[in-house]
């Protein structure tokens, strides 16, 4: 049987990353038919909107979306997120965020004396609601009094969905759910969030909770990673953890997602935690770690169990034995590393 799968390689360095997850994902032979969507900043330019209007109609039929990245110094940045990855998020109502990382062997962190013992956290981020609901707005535009508000927003069920979520991967791994929060300051969406995640505590007995405020979190992902297990937290807070999350694995190119709506039939978005990198665009030297790394949690979401394994291990087998793109300590191009991967499932 073969998996529709839909490519949104997007912008920047999205291409270049995505074309090496499609072509390790064709040597694994597990069928995939592509369906190539060419949205992003080019097609904004000529059709004043980053995606289709019937966008939901073209994906019928698809399982998944693997994703390059979206972003060009050409269009704000809140028009061509909000136009294209938040619409495609809300939409499909993709609830779960989920990040791994894991500083894999032969990748340099920044973290003195660490290595890939001490980090292993699985991230789980609120996808749809929190700092990123989309409600507010401007009044008095260009006055002196100009006010910009921006609500966050949080819901019981959506904060139960994902730390239950959570709690049953925490209870898969080493038992650790880590829950970040800023209920000492924020004394609403915060504090709901913190009830609930008490409340489902009580039925993972265990494992072992723990609620941390996202700063004091943040300075423990540098001073001791190794006690943190599974951490869920907001859509904003696990945004900007999970960018320091992929600097102690080895970098931005390193960083894998899957957006996804477990226990539903709905279709899953994966996609390099990086952006479109524009600094390093069209050089061919961007780091495809990240994009193969999607490419292995979108392959389990096809239940190819086998096959994101084997490419897993392949990707593990190129991070350790080279060769390595210049942001992980190599000088290899991204097509370089791409052959490697290949090379490597086929040996
Ligand atoms: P970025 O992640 O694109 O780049 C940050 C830094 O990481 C840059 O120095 C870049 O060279 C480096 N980097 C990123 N990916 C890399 C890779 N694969 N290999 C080696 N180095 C890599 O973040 P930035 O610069 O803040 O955003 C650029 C654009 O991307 C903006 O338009 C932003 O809105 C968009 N963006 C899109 C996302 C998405 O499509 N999901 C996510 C994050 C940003
Ligand atoms: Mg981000």
């Amino acid at each position: 049987m073969s998996h529709r799968v839909a490519v949104l390689a997007g912008d920047g360095v999205g291409p270049e990353v995505v074309a090496e997850a499609r072509r390790a994902v064709d040597a694994l032979g597990v069928g995939v038919e592509w369906v190539d969507l060419p949205w992003g900043s080019a097609w904004y330019h000529e059709h004043g909107r980053m995606m289709p209007a019937d966008w939901e109609q073209q994906l019928r039929g698809c399982r998944a979306v693997l994703l390059g990245a979206i972003g060009d110094p050409s269009v704000p940045d809140h028009v061509s997120l909000w136009g294209s990855i938040l619409e495609l998020r809300q939409r499909l109502d993709l609830w779960a965020n989920l990040r791994p990382c894991r500083l894999l062997p032969g990748i340099p962190s920044p973290l003195a004396g660490r290595g890939p013992d001490d980090v292993d956290i699985l991230f789980v981020r609120e996808n749809t609601e929190g700092e990123y609901a989309g409600v507010g707005g401007r009044a008095h535009r260009g006055l002196p009094g100009e006010v910009g508000v921006e609500v966050s927003v949080f819901t019981r069920a959506a904060c139960e969905r994902v730390i239950r979520l959570a709690f049953e991967c925490a209870a898969q791994r080493r038992g650790i759910l880590t829950s970040a929060t800023k209920s000492n300051a924020s004394r609403f969406g915060y504090v709901l969030w913190d009830e609930v995640a008490a409340e489902i505590a009580a039925e993972f007995r265990l494992v072992r909770y723990e609620r941390v405020l996202v700063d004091a979190l943040a300075a423990r992902m540098v001073r001791s990673p190794e006690s943190l297990d599974v951490v869920v937290a907001s859509n904003l807070f696990a945004d900007i953890l999970t960018d320091l999350g992929a600097a102690i694995q080895g970098g931005m190119g390193m960083a894998a997602s899957a957006n996804i709506a477990p226990g539903t039939s709905e279709i899953g978005i994966f996609e390099p935690v990086h952006g479109s990198a524009p600094d390093i665009a069209g050089q061919g030297i961007a780091n495809p770690a990240g994009a193969l790394w999607s490419a292995v949690l979108m392959l389990e979401h096809l239940a190819e169990p086998d096959a994101a394994a084997r490419l897993l291990h392949a990707l593990e087998d190129v991070c350790r034995d080279g060769p390595r793109t210049r942001d992980v300590g190599g000088t290899a191009t991204t097509r370089e590393v791409g052959d490697a991967v290949v090379a490597s499932l086929a040996a």
